[in-house]
């Protein structure tokens, strides 16, 4: 592992509401970060917010688009390059389809690309050439509640985060003995530019809420967390109805 300089956290969907208030918050820690987004004015509003806020250095990587696998491997070179090791990988970028019933065979493929494929490919490419860089940290994927039930109004965003939570629960068994643990994010709605085509109800969540329950969970080396909390029974309760009545639902 290369010298540690301090705590050090990369991030991928760094704009991602989720993701800014999460490294908000550790930022107040005095952490360093690499972000990696596709918006670079975004990004660079975000680096200003995170040194205001007391991060030791930030750099970040405007190209990374998880539709395109090469930027991902440049990604991934180039937060290596910036620091040799990280205590936190965080994989916080998705996409919800907005008009889930309606989508196009394309869309769906794409769905599973942004969600699922390319957390897959950034792991791989750590894995493969940086492995001893993140010894002793933390993957912390966000999946979702969804991924516990095929819904007919978003099947392929479900199946996305339901192949990411199986995947992250594979990753723990296998990147145990090598000393990095895996954490599974599953927030329910929350109030992020995601769910801006729905109404907030009155269990959906704030960002600020979810980041906190997330820095948390890193802090505790927790497995597996539903934020806010409730979803945990929610989602036992909705994996129980028979699948002959889960067709008629419309939920
Ligand atoms: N909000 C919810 O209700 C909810 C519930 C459960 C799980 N989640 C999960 O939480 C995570 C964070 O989402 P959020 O709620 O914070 O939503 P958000 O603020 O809308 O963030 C979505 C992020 O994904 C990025 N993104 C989308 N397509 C991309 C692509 N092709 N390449 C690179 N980045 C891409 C967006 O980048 P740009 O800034 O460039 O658009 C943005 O940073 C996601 O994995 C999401 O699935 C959200």
């Amino acid at each position: 592992m290369g010298k540690k300089d301090g705590l050090n956290v990369l991030i991928f969907g760094a704009t991602s509401l989720i993701a800014v208030h999460t490294a908000r918050q550790l930022a107040t820690r005095g952490y360093s970060f690499y972000l990696c987004a596709r918006d670079e004015e975004k990004l660079s509003q975000l680096a200003s917010d995170l040194q205001i806020r007391g991060a030791a250095k930030v750099a970040a990587f405007a190209g990374f688009d998880a539709m395109r696998p090469e930027s991902i491997t440049q990604a991934v070179n180039s937060a290596f390059e910036a620091f040799t090791h990280y205590n936190i990988v965080l994989l916080a970028h998705g996409y919800l389809p907005i008009d889930g019933e309606k989508m196009t065979c394309e869309q769906e493929s794409l769905t599973m690309r942004i969600n699922l494929l390319s957390c897959m490919e950034i792991v791989c490419a750590i894995r493969a050439n940086y492995l001893d860089g993140i010894k002793g940290g933390v993957i912390a994927g966000i999946s979702s509640v969804a991924g516990e039930r095929g819904r007919g109004k978003n099947m392929a965003y479900c199946a996305a985060k339901a192949g990411m939570t199986a995947w992250l629960s594979g990753l723990r068994q296998q990147l145990r003995s090598a000393g990095v643990h895996v954490l599974t994010i599953l927030p329910g709605p929350t109030d992020t530019p995601m769910l801006s085509h729905v109404a907030a109800g009155r269990l959906t969540a704030s960002p600020q809420a979810v980041a906190g329950d997330i820095v948390k969970a890193i802090d505790k080396r927790r497995n597996v967390i539903y934020t806010p909390w409730y979803w945990r029974w929610i989602m036992a309760a909705v994996r129980h109805i028979p699948e002959f009545l889960f067709k008629y639902l419309k939920i």
